[in-house]
C-alpha cells in the first residue's frame, strides 16, 4: 500500500496501477460503511485507490469543518487490512491554492433536499469530486446510498461532463439497531446515541406502510413526521418523499419514492434514507 500527499507523487503511483482502477473518495475517520465501498471495489477491480480529504468547500460557515473527526493512523491501518493499493491524502493548499476560482455547480439537483438547508454544499462536493476524478483517473468510482442526493448529483455530473468512468452506488451499512453508520455518530452522547435510532424507525415505519399498500405520499410523510416527533431528543429539519431520480418532492400517489430526512439529535445533524418501490 502506498500513501502519497503530493499530486505529482499521486500521478506517478497511479500510472503504475492496473486498469480498471476502482476509486473511493472519503473524508476519513473510516467506519464499516466506508470499508464496504473498498471491499466492493476490491472485488470488482484489479487495483483500488482511496482519497482522504476533509473538503472545506462543502462545509457551510456554521457547520462542523473544524470539529470534523480525524484519525489518519487508524484509517491507514484499516485501509492496509482491506488491501487498498494507493491512498491519496492531499493538502487543502494543493486542492485549493491561492486564486482558486473554478466550480462545478448543478442547476437543479443541488437545490433540493439537503441543498435547501446546506447552501453551497453540493457545489463543494461536485467540485472536489471532479478534481479528484481528474487527478486519480479511475475507471470506476464507488459511493454510498447513505448520501442519496450526493450519488444522484455525482452520476449527473459524470454524465454531463463526460467523465470516462462508471459510478457504482453501494447499500447503506447500518449498526445492529438500524442507525446508519456515519463519522458524525461519534459526536453523540450515550442518550443521544439511543435517540438516533429514530431516523431508521421513522423510515422503516413508512417503508412498512408502503409495503402494505399505502401509496399516498402525504400519509408516508406523516408517518415519518409522527415517529420523529415521538423522540424528545430529536428535532426534525425535513422529512421528504421525493422522486429517486429527479429528487423533486412527490405529491398524490406514487409507486416508488426516496424517503429521506435530516434530523438534529442534540447538536448533531444526521441524515438517512430508504428507497421504496420499483425503480
Ligand atoms: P464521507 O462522508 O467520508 O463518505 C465517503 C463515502 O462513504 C460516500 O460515498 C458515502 O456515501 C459513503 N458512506 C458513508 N456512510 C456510509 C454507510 N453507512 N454505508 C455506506 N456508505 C457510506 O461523502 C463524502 O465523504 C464526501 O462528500 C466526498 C464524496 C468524499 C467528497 O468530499
Amino acid at each position: 500500500m502506498q500513501v502519497v500527499e503530493r499530486l505529482a507523487e499521486l500521478r506517478e503511483a497511479r500510472s503504475r496501477l492496473a486498469d480498471p482502477l476502482g476509486f473511493v473518495p472519503t473524508m476519513g475517520f473510516l467506519h464499516d460503511g466506508h470499508l464496504s465501498l473498498m471491499r466492493q471495489a476490491r472485488d470488482e477491480c484489479p487495483s483500488v485507490a482511496v482519497s482522504i480529504f476533509v473538503n472545506p468547500t462543502q462545509f457551510g460557515p456554521t457547520e462542523d469543518l473544524t470539529a470534523y473527526p480525524t484519525d489518519l493512523e487508524r484509517d491507514l491501518d484499516l485501509l492496509r487490512a482491506e488491501g487498498v493499493d494507493l491512498i491519496w491524502v492531499p493538502s487543502a493548499e494543493e486542492m485549493y491554492g491561492s486564486g482558486y476560482q473554478t466550480w462545478v455547480d448543478l442547476e437543479d439537483l443541488s437545490g433540493y433536499l439537503e441543498g435547501k438547508y446546506r447552501a453551497g454544499h453540493f457545489r463543494g462536493v461536485a467540485t472536489v469530486v471532479a478534481k479528484l476524478f481528474n487527478c486519480v483517473q479511475p475507471q470506476r468510482a464507488y459511493f454510498g446510498q447513505k448520501d442519496a442526493q450526493q450519488a444522484v448529483v455525482i452520476r449527473r455530473m459524470v454524465k454531463d461532463l463526460n467523465f470516462p468512468l462508471e459510478v457504482i452506488v453501494c447499500p447503506t451499512v447500518r449498526e445492529p439497531d438500524g442507525l446508519a453508520m456515519s463519522s458524525r455518530n461519534s459526536y453523540l452522547s450515550s442518550d443521544e446515541r439511543k435517540a438516533a435510532t429514530v431516523l431508521y424507525r421513522a423510515l422503516s415505519a413508512a417503508r412498512d406502510q408502503f409495503n402494505h399498500g399505502e401509496r399516498e405520499t402525504a400519509k408516508l410523510k406523516e408517518t415519518m413526521e409522527l415517529t420523529l416527533a415521538s423522540e424528545p431528543l430529536a428535532r426534525s429539519e425535513y422529512a421528504s418523499v421525493a422522486d429517486p431520480e429527479t429528487l423533486k418532492e412527490l405529491s398524490g400517489r406514487t409507486e416508488h419514492a426516496l424517503l429521506s430526512m435530516a434530523v438534529y439529535i442534540g447538536n448533531t445533524r444526521l441524515i438517512d434514507n430508504i428507497v421504496v418501490g420499483d425503480l
